[in-house]
């Protein structure tokens, strides 16, 4: 871990949040790099759900949600983790995660502290207009169900897909990215009939490991596991976690639950008329029947839902762990490699003047650059140095797949040198095929 917490520092993918004041425990800032990789796998997700399957809608919902939103959802009354504090240290910690050096005689009994941040909305403080930011995004899906339907005139199966922010007041945020305040979740809310949702629990659970697979994370590097008793959410009635070996351990990468009519049902109106199966609180501030219509015959039913959910901080651990390794090269030296899969990788191509101050070779990178830039597969630079093997060394180690060298036979020939960073072979391209070979190697 201290490997990687240093190479995203030192290369620019994360920062700690608010450092120059003394920083903030549990946040986290995303660099030029990190920005860039953390888009590319909400991106592959997105384009993974809603643009290669024809049964996912996509939505982007506020992060600020009412009370009464996350009252019928269960999160006021259940979304807590037991806190514990330690008499000797006076520090406080979930139960489950108090460190060696506090002893067992000095800690308090455990008691229930609700991880949800609330905030004030309107300019008003009396404590009487108060919102939560979500502690996930389904629940603006859920909330959202009917808009959905009637905008798009879905039929079961299909689902809605959401990524952004969700907010958790970790009692012990830590191990950097792994558990934090703030973050960020590739929610999926798949409705289906009813009856089918073994069935489809179980499709989930292999098309996300395909997913994972293809970016980088194999399937033998996560297991599953099904959690039972009081480990099952309120909501749930059959949970798969993927369980990724992080360097500070195995933990939950992404968590595929069977939510049934939980969700749909706690915050639909009319309740009585919907034959719900999970048990739901009464509600009667609701104005919306979150059900839909059986195309048969014509009668209102509330969908059983399936969640993939994953979150992208941890996406991008594991990504990055799987990725990371030092190699031994033939001279006794080092080097530090990022094997990231291309469409993940921050900087796709980084293009290298042999020269720093020669006008022509310059004015002909950027010119390159430029070209492959224009076809829109990611980020392109011009990396002028003008020391060839240390932009190499850079570019192994922050992932960019390729490194084009621009050097007199390109002025004279035409042709240029492409190198890979996975097995640093080197070869002579001609220009004009520059395009083509840039999008094999992306987009393969
Ligand atoms: N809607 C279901 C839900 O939120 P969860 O298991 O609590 O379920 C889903 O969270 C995913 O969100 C987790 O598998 C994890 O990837 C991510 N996640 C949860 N809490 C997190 C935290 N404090 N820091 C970073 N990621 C977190």
């Amino acid at each position: 871990m201290e490997e990687l917490v240093a190479l995203c520092k030192r290369r620019g993918f994360i920062f700690q949040s608010n450092e120059i004041y003394g920083g903030l425990q549990g946040l986290y800032d995303y660099g030029p790099l990190g920005v860039e990789l953390k888009n590319n796998i909400k991106q592959t997700w997105w384009a993974s759900m809603v643009y290669d399957r024809d049964d996912i809608e996509g939505l982007d919902a506020s992060i600020l949600t009412h009370q009464e939103v996350l009252k019928y959802s269960g999160h006021e009354d259940t979304f807590t983790d037991p806190m514990v504090d330690c008499k000797s240290c006076g520090e406080r910690f979930r139960a489950d995660q108090v460190p060696d050096y506090c002893k067992e005689e000095d800690l308090t009994e455990p008691r229930q502290f609700n991880l949800m941040f609330k905030t004030n909305v309107g300019p008003v403080d009396d404590g009487s207009s108060f919102a939560y930011l979500r502690p996930e995004t389904a629940q603006q899906i859920f909330t959202n169900f009917k808009n959905v339907v009637d905008s798009t005139s879905r039929t079961l199966p299909f689902g809605i897909a959401q990524i952004g922010k969700a907010f958790r007041n970790e009692i012990t945020p830590r191990n950097f990215i792994f558990r934090v305040r703030e973050f960020e979740q590739m929610e999926l809310e798949f409705f289906v009939n009813p009856g089918s949702d073994d069935e489809w629990h179980d499709k989930w659970v292999e098309l996300r490991l395909d997913w994972w697979e293809e970016q980088g994370v194999p399937r033998k590097a996560i297991e599953l596991l099904y959690v039972e008793g009081d480990e099952l959410a309120h909501y749930s009635k059959k949970t798969v976690d993927l369980m990724y070996k992080f360097p500070h351990g195995t933990e939950e990468l992404e968590g595929i639950a069977n939510r049934t009519d939980f969700d749909l049902g706690s915050h639909s109106k009319n309740q009585d008329e919907l034959n719900i199966q999970a048990k739901v609180t009464k509600n009667a501030s609701s104005n919306s029947k979150l059900a839909i219509q059986e195309q048969n015959t014509n009668k209102w039913l509330v969908p059983f839902v399936i969640e993939p959910s994953a979150g992208v901080e941890r996406a991008f651990l594991a990504i990055l762990n799987e990725a990371y390794r030092v190699e031994e090269l033939k001279d006794g030296k080092t080097r530090v490699l990022l094997s990231l899969k291309p469409h993940l990788a921050p900087i796709k191509a980084a293009v290298i003047p042999l020269k720093k101050n020669n006008k022509d070779l310059v004015d002909l990178a950027y010119k390159l650059k430029n070209e492959l830039q224009s076809m829109k597969l990611g980020r392109v630079v011009v990396e002028n140095t003008g020391n060839i093997g240390k932009s190499y060394r850079k570019h192994d180690e922050i992932g960019t797949p390729i490194c084009v060298t621009v050097d007199f036979d390109t002025l004279e020939k035409n042709k240029v040198t492409i190198r890979d960073r996975d097995n640093m072979s080197q070869e002579i391209v001609e220009i004009e095929k520059i395009s083509s070979f840039f999008k094999k190697k992306i987009s393969g």
